[in-house]
């Protein structure tokens, strides 16, 4: 088989963004919207890839760096962004210096159109070599073809010519068969072509789809491949557009989840990030955000409006409504919220139940143990079956330092307790309510620390009236 290499145009400016950011790197699904493309690339398993970079490419190569450690592409630099025509020009001259031959395929694949699918490229793929043309387009028929490429036709029904929005006249731009950015060419037929494109339309740049005029031109016309569905070939090029593609991703990744076994109450405000990874009976409720590297073990519940990310949350588990999670491991059975906050290195263990406005932060609470109310867990070591009451706090920093508060196991902890960190409280301890703790307590012991109460007797009385 011939050699297959991928061009991923990824250069322009994305100025109807209007953004700091490459457009390339605004997110779908909770990561930049080139990274699906790459992935697909890679997918397609071809010989190269060569992604066209020029706007904001350092940012745009620092991102792909994480992700592709191993430097799974080569990057053409395209410094001034002449039109698509000059990207593949760039990706071109990179390919001839990396390899010798003329023959092979090139796909092109478009930074901006991120929901595209591999069964999707194969079909265009396929249909184009049984049609044996030099050139294959994914097209599709919209309803609203604004701001795309229109596919003319000539009177055989073959592809005449792609004409672009800008130079449409107004019969042209009444056709609704679009152009999706996403093309196979023979390598020889583009080399070819791609020399002899001029600048001469009302952009001023070099068009890539003016080689769909020249094969027909030479007698061998493009063929036309329609996508599935037509959200799959929806370019990005403004914000309503990429919140578009975000809801289409959603509602397709929403779909994969639900055929894994996971329930949502409200598919369409559900939001995963593609990283995410749940097990089979997982309950979502309305409103709840999973996101970043989260990972959910089954039969776990998350109720509405909840925000998790990169958490792990063991079988069986309880998120009440409202709570927010962050960087946290949940042990089985553990019962979380309604409106509670994890930070980054609370680990909970089995059974633990965290209450309403409960904060817990950098803190290990071991198994059965329970902060139910109006609590402040910060820099903590906590045993098993641990009672914590209502408004504890650890005093944790004294204005320089963080400093840790270690309770052993079975101790009973009163209401409105402060713990003045650094402190240790021994098991099986009991702290009365109100009290300040800033010494040891010994295990099997009661602190108390109040001032005695007073009664003055009649004074309410004696107060002298008001005004
Ligand atoms: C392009 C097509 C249009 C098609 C549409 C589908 C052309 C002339 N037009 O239009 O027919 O309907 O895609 O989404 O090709 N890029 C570069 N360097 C450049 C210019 C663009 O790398 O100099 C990259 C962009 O980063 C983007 C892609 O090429 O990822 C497409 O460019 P864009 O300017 O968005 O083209 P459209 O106007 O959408
Ligand atoms: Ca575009």
């Amino acid at each position: 088989m011939s050699e297959l290499t991928v061009f991923i145009l990824a250069a322009g400016l994305g100025t109807r963004m209007r953004s700091r950011r490459p457009k390339v790197l605004h997110h779908i699904l909770g990561r930049p919207m080139l990274v699906p493309v790459v992935d697909l690339a890679l997918a397609c398993q071809p010989n190269r890839v060569i992604l066209v970079l020029g706007h904001g490419r350092q940012q745009v190569e620092a991102e792909l760096a994480q992700r592709y450690p191993d430097l799974a592409f080569q990057v053409a630099l395209q410094e001034e962004q002449r039109g698509t025509g000059h990207a593949v020009q760039c990706a071109l001259a990179t390919h001839d210096r990396l390899s010798d031959g003329n023959s092979g395929e090139i796909l092109v694949l478009s930074g901006d159109v991120p929901n595209l699918t591999l069964p999707t490229v194969q079909r265009m793929v396929d249909h184009t070599r049984v049609q044996k043309s030099p050139l294959g387009l994914l097209t599709t028929t919209l309803a609203d073809p604004t701001g795309y490429g229109r596919v003319l036709r000539d009177d055989s029904q073959r592809i005449l010519a792609v004409v672009e929005e800008k130079d449409a006249s107004v019969t042209q731009k009444a056709i609704r068969e679009i152009n999706g950015g996403i093309y196979l060419f023979d390598a020889e037929f583009l080399r070819e072509g791609i020399a002899g494109l001029e600048a001469a339309n009302a952009a001023g740049e070099l068009y890539l789809t003016d080689l769909v005029a020249r094969a027909h031109q030479v007698d061998r016309p493009a063929v036309a491949t329609a996508a599935p569905e037509p959200e799959e070939v929806l370019g990005i090029n403004d914000r309503a557009d990429l919140a578009r593609a975000e809801a289409f991703a959603r509602k397709r990744h929403n779909a994969s989840w639900m055929q894994q076994g996971v329930t949502m109450t409200d598919p369409e405000r559900t939001y995963l990030d593609a990283s995410v990874r749940l097990a089979p009976d997982v309950l979502l409720g309305p409103g709840v955000a999973l996101l970043g590297e989260t990972e959910v073990e089954s039969e776990v519940e998350i109720e509405c409006g909840s925000v998790v990310k990169d958490c792990t949350i063991g079988r069986g588990a309880r998120i009440l409504a409202y709570s927010h999670l962050e960087g946290a491991t949940i042990g089985p059975l553990a019962q979380v919220g309604p409106f509670a906050r994890l930070r980054p290195g609370t680990r909970l263990g089995s059974r633990v139940r965290i209450g309403n406005f409960v904060e817990v932060k950098n803190s290990t609470i071991a198994e059965d143990s329970k902060a139910n109310h109006l609590t402040y867990l910060g820099d903590a070591r906590i045993g098993r079956a641990v009672n914590v009451g209502a408004g504890t706090i650890t005093c944790n920093y004294d204005g320089r330092q963080k400093h840790p508060t270690t309770i052993e196991d079975e101790v009973f902890i009163g209401s409105d307790t402060q713990f003045v960190a650094p402190v240790t409280v021994g098991q099986g301890a009991i702290i009365a309510a109100g009290t300040t703790v800033t010494n040891p307590v010994p295990a099997g012991s009661l602190a108390i620390s109040r001032v005695p109460q007073q009664n003055l007797e009649g004074y309410a009385h004696r107060r002298p009236e008001k005004g």
